[in-house]
């Protein structure tokens, strides 16, 4: 059985990973701002009440992510996969990043969320994660952040920050490669969420069980790789 912590569980793609998890049989210790109104998430604890231990993180915090590292190490002995999964959009709902509308604050936020966090909690987490065999480290990113395939103006707030994520990614596998710890850059596709919105062409089930399957696979010398959900290697 292995010990999964999730980022960003009270919806979308979060509580997915979370759901999966769960129904393969691993012990998910699953995070998110505000547990008391993640409603699904509560009725996952009704269903798992022992394998689903529930945390409350906003990433941003540093007292937060201190506090439920203590937490989370007097409850397990390690951490075998990291889901950097939470993200925003938007530091501010009213501003859409788009030339004429570009916000230092903004930036800011999502930077902080999409970029700087993953590296915050992979940090924190290390000790945990060097304690398993074969620990992996998946960041949620967006094939919006591939420099290579970007062919469109907008969004510069949210795509710079999934570009900033690949590179930390890239980074961390250096520095976690002899530690045996895979990393990995993931897009989840376009995706039916909140985030996704409306118009996205796949519902969550079928690329975040491929997710699964695929951080499952990869191995050391996969790491600091861009990926899509399929396996299929992105350009940066
Ligand atoms: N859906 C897509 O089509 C798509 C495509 C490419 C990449 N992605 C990436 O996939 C990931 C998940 O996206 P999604 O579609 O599931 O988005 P979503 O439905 O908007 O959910 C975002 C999740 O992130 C959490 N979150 C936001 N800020 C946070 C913070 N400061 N601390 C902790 N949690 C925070 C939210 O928590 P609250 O409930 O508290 O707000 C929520 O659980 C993101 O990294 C996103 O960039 C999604």
């Amino acid at each position: 059985m292995k010990n999964i912590f999730i980022t960003g569980s009270s919806r979308g793609l979060g509580l997915e990973f979370t759901r999966q998890y769960l129904e393969k049989g691993e012990t998910v210790l699953a995070s998110c701002r505000n547990p008391d109104s993640a409603k699904e998430l509560q009725e996952l604890k009704h269903k798992y009440p022992v394998t689903l231990q529930i945390f409350k993180l906003d990433v941003t915090k540093e007292d937060e992510r201190n506090k439920i590292f203590k937490e989370v190490k007097m409850n397990v002995s390690n951490i075998d996969i990291l889901i950097n999964n939470a993200g925003i959009v938007s530091g501010d709902e009213k501003k859409s990043s788009v030339l004429g509308e570009i916000y230092k604050e903004d930036f800011g936020k999502v930077f902080l969320v999409n970029s700087m966090a993953p590296l915050l909690m992979s940090e924190k987490f290390l000790p945990l994660l060097e304690k398993s065999d074969n620990a992996k480290i998946a960041n949620i990113t967006s094939l919006t952040g591939s420099i290579a395939k970007r062919n469109v103006g907008g969004k510069y707030s949210y795509a710079s920050s999934k570009a900033a994520l690949n590179m930390i990614t890239k980074i961390l596998s250096n520095d976690l490669r002899d530690k045996g710890i895979t990393t990995l850059a993931i897009h989840p596709g376009w995706i039916f969420t909140d985030m996704g919105g409306p118009n996205a062409p796949q519902q969550k089930e079928e690329p975040i069980s491929m997710i699964i399957d695929l951080v499952e696979r990869t191995e050391i010398s996969d790491s600091g790789k861009f990926l899509d959900w399929q396996g299929n290697e992105l350009p940066w």
